[in-house]
C-alpha cells in the first residue's frame, strides 16, 4: 500500500500501452532482451477488462450540485462518510463473509495508505517522548513512509518475541504481501506487548479461500485490491473501539478534512454492482461476477507462471495454499496478487539483478527484509504485460 517501486514487465513493442499508461517509460526499444524500465505500484489494471464489459451499469453520474459540503453525516462518528458507501461496504462484507462489519465502526480514508497512518496515530501512546516501534514479520511490505514523530519502523516482528523491546505496533498483513502467506499476529499473543493493525486488503475470494469472518480490532480494506480501482483512492477501516475510531477520524480530518465524496459515490456504485451480481434480484442473469472473473484470470496466470517456472528449472514459487472457501463453497487454491519468486541458479545471489539482465524489472527481496534471491512479481497487470513476462521468464535457461 505504501508507495513503492514494484515490478513491471513491459513489452518491448508497447504499442497502444504507451498512450494509456504514462507510468511506463521505455529506455530503449529494439532487441528481444532490451531492458525496459517501468515504475509500477502493483497497479491492478487486470480488472480494466471487467469494468469495460460492465459498461454503463457501473457508471457513476454526479450532478453539479451534489456533495458540496464537507459533511456527509454530521452526527456520525465518521462525519464525512457517505451513508450510501457505508451501506455498500457493510453489504459486501456480509455477502462475502470475510470480516465482521456489524458492531464495528467504519472509518473511510484516502486509500489504506492514509488509514495506516491514522491507525498508527491512534494506537501510538502520546505519553512517552520516544516514538513507538512498528514491526512486521519478514518478508514484509515496504514501510519507509512512516512520516511521524510518534512512531518509527523497528523491523522484523520475530526479533521482538519474548522479552525484547517494549511496546510495539504490529502490522499483520494477511494474505501477506509479498509472499501470500496467511498470517496471525506474532506480538499481540504475548500479553499486552503489541497492538495490531490487520491489513486484510487481499482477503477477498479471488485471492484466497475465505475461511471465516475476520474479527480483529482494526481491519483495513481498499477498493484497489477488491475491484481494481486504485485511482479512486478509497479505503476503509473496520474498528472495534470507538475511541480508536475517533482518533483515526481526527487524523483524516487533520490531513485531508475527510475523503472526496466523488470517490465515495463512485466506490459505492462499484460495490453495489459487485454485490448485485451475487444476489437474487431483477438482474437479467448475464451480469458479470467480479470475483469469478478475477479468480479465472488469476488462476490462468498462476498456471502459466508455474509452467514457465517448471520449464526453466531456475526458479521456484511458494507452495500452493488450498482451503475450503465459505464464499464459493468449494475447496480452492489461493491465487495471490503477487508471486514471490526465488532464483536457484548457481552464482546468482541477486535475483532482481539477474532478471534485469533478461529484460525483467523486479523488486528485490532484501527490500522486504527477506532474501536477495527472491523477487516480488505483480500478477495483476494488464494481459499484454503479463504475457511478455511469461515469455521472457520461459526463455531463461
Ligand atoms: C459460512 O457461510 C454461512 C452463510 O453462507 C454462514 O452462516 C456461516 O457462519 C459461515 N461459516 C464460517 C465459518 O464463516
Amino acid at each position: 500500500m505504501l508507495g513503492c517501486l514494484v515490478l513491471g514487465w513491459v513489452p518491448v513493442s508497447m504499442g497502444s500501452l504507451t498512450s494509456s499508461s504514462s507510468a511506463f517509460s521505455s529506455s530503449s526499444t529494439s532487441s528481444a532482451t532490451t531492458r525496459v524500465s517501468a515504475s509500477s505500484f502493483g497497479d491492478p489494471t487486470m480488472y480494466e477488462a471487467f469494468w469495460r464489459e460492465a459498461g454503463e451499469r457501473a457508471a457513476a453520474v454526479i450532478p453539479g450540485w451534489w456533495g458540496m459540503s464537507y459533511f456527509s453525516n454530521a452526527g456520525g462518528l465518521c462525519w464525512y462518510l457517505e451513508p450510501e458507501l457505508e451501506r455498500e461496504v457493510r453489504r459486501v462484507h456480509r455477502l462475502v463473509g470475510n470480516a465482521m462489519a456489524d458492531g464495528y465502526h467504519l472509518v473511510v480514508g484516502t486509500g489504506t495508505t492514509q488509514l495506516f497512518q491514522a491507525a498508527m496515530y491512534a494506537l501510538a501512546p502520546t505519553s512517552t517522548d520516544r516514538p513507538v516501534g512498528v514491526v512486521s514479520p519478514a518478508p514484509y511490505y515496504s514501510t519507509d513512509l512512516l512520516l511521524s514523530g510518534y512512531y518509527r519502523w523497528a523491523g522484523d516482528a520475530n526479533a521482538f518475541h519474548g522479552d525484547h523491546g517494549g511496546e510495539n505496533i504490529e502490522l499483520v498483513v494477511s494474505p501477506n504481501n509479498p509472499d501470500g502467506a496467511i498470517r496471525e499476529a506474532v506480538l499481540s499473543s504475548d500479553s499486552g506487548k503489541g497492538k495490531a493493525i490487520h491489513d486484510l486488503v487481499y482477503y477477498w475470494p479471488q485471492y484466497t479461500p475465505i475461511t471465516s469472518p475476520a474479527a480483529h480490532d482494526i481491519m483495513l480494506f481498499t477498493m484497489s485490491k477488491l475491484s481494481g480501482h486504485g485511482g479512486t483512492r478509497l479505503g476503509w477501516a473496520l474498528v472495534k473501539d470507538s475511541d480508536v475510531a475517533k482518533k483515526m477520524v481526527y487524523f483524516v480530518y487533520g490531513s485531508t478534512i475527510g475523503v472526496s465524496k466523488d470517490s465515495q459515490l463512485r466506490a459505492a456504485k462499484i460495490l453495489g454492482v459487485v454485490s448485485d451480481a451475487y444476489e437474487p434480484g431483477p438482474g437479467d442473469g448475464t451480469q458479470l461476477r467480479l470475483f469469478d472473473f478475477a479468480r479465472r484470470r488469476t488462476g490462468e496466470r498462476w498456471r502459466a507462471l508455474h509452467a514457465a517456472v517448471a520449464a526453466t528449472g531456475t526458479f521456484s514459487l511458494p507452495d500452493e495454499i488450498t482451503g475450503y472457501c465459505n464464499f464459493t463453497k468449494q475447496t480452492v487454491a489461493a491465487y495471490p496478487a503477487f508471486a514471490w519468486l526465488r532464483c536457484y541458479k548457481d552464482g546468482v545471489e541477486d535475483c532482481a539483478e539477474f532478471l534485469r539482465g533478461h529484460g525483467i524489472v523486479a523488486r528485490g527481496g532484501e527490500q522486504f527484509g527477506g532474501d536477495a534471491r527472491c523477487v516480488r512479481v505483480n500478477m495483476m497487470d494488464r494481459d499484454a504485460v503479463f504475457n511478455v513476462l511469461i515469455q521472457r521468464l520461459s526463455s531463461i535457461t
